[in-house]
């Protein structure tokens, strides 16, 4: 190994003779903005990894609340000056947690547009390193705008967030209903809400409505977390409130438990060049 390899093999804490592993790419997104998905990202991420397994956190959505803020954490290089060639993977990789990392991100857009192909293809080569992740979370904007969907299009899963009052359902099905020309199965979890009940009588409405207009999508909700002071608390404080046993927390490790069920059973369409560097060309090259 080189000396920049090592230096990376240490950061992610991977041993010599592991042979990569397919890293599964889970976009989160919303309908409406401010439901909850940079909260989740971040708990999700982190008990994705307390669970055993390799993370890294994309950033790809940079507006008032990002990952790195509610992550405590400051970059100083983000994804772009790793395109553009100005360093390597693990100048820009910020540790979390033993198994947990950001990859700091610029707006998704900002991303997309990057052309310099030569620069490019020296970059498909160097984000290969990160093929020792198993999950990578990506943050991403809400809506239904092009460079959100084009993230959406080239992960593996899609994790749609949503909060059961009616504006943020009715942005939910118009964004379940563009996914649905792609995808055959969208996952959601329902977020700030009253009761379990209340929860389950609005997903129940949408899977009905749902069930009607476009049938050839399977519709899943992961579960739902309640309206919650302890996470409001934890994002104004920049701490994670999963790291807390109980309440949220708990219901979001059986959310995450979940999301691993489903993709575990390797029911996952599997998409063309796999890895990382397969998942930015598919980003990149556009759809
Ligand atoms: N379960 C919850 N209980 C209470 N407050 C919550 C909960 N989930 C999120 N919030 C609050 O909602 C606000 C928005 O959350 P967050 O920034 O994660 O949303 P977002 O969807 O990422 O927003 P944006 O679209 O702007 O990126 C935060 O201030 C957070 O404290
Ligand atoms: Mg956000």
């Amino acid at each position: 190994m080189t000396n920049q390899a090592q230096k990376l093999a240490k950061i992610v804490g991977l041993q010599n003779d592991r042979a990569a592993v397919k890293t599964k790419f889970i976009a989160v997104t919303s309908g409406k903005g401010g439901v909850g998905k940079t909260t989740i990202s971040a708990n999700l991420g982190w008990l994705l990894a307390q669970k055993g397994h390799r993370v890294g956190l994309l950033d790809a959505d940079i507006g008032l609340a990002n990952l790195d803020v509610m992550l405590g954490v400051k970059p100083e290089k983000t994804i772009l000056n790793l395109m553009r060639g100005e360093c390597g993977v693990e100048d820009i990789l910020m540790q979390i947690d033993k198994t947990l990392w950001l990859i700091p991100g610029e707006s998704g857009g900002d991303i997309l547009k990057f052309g310099d192909q030569f620069a490019l293809e020296r970059f498909y080569e160097e984000i290969k390193k990160l093929d020792y992740l198993d999950y990578l979370v990506i943050d991403t904007g809400a809506g239904i705008g092009e460079s959100v969907q084009t993230f959406l299009a080239a992960a593996d899963e899609t994790l749609i967030v949503t909060t059961p009052d009616p504006a943020a359902i009715t942005d939910a099905y118009a964004m379940l209903k563009v996914l649905s020309a792609s995808r055959k199965r969208l996952l959601m979890i329902m977020n700030q809400t009253q009761s379990e009940k209340e929860s389950e009588q609005v997903f129940g409405k949408i899977v009905k409505v749902a069930a009607k207009n476009i049938p050839s999508v399977e519709l899943r909700l992961l579960g739902q977390l309640p309206r919650d002071n302890d996470v409001a608390r934890s994002v104004r404080g920049r701490y994670l409130f999963s790291k807390t046993s109980g309440g949220s927390g708990a219901r979001l490790s059986a959310i995450a438990d979940k999301l691993l069920e489903f993709m575990e059973r390797g029911v996952l369409e599997t998409k063309e060049g796999s890895g990382f560097s397969g998942f930015f060309k598919r980003l990149l090259t556009q759809f």
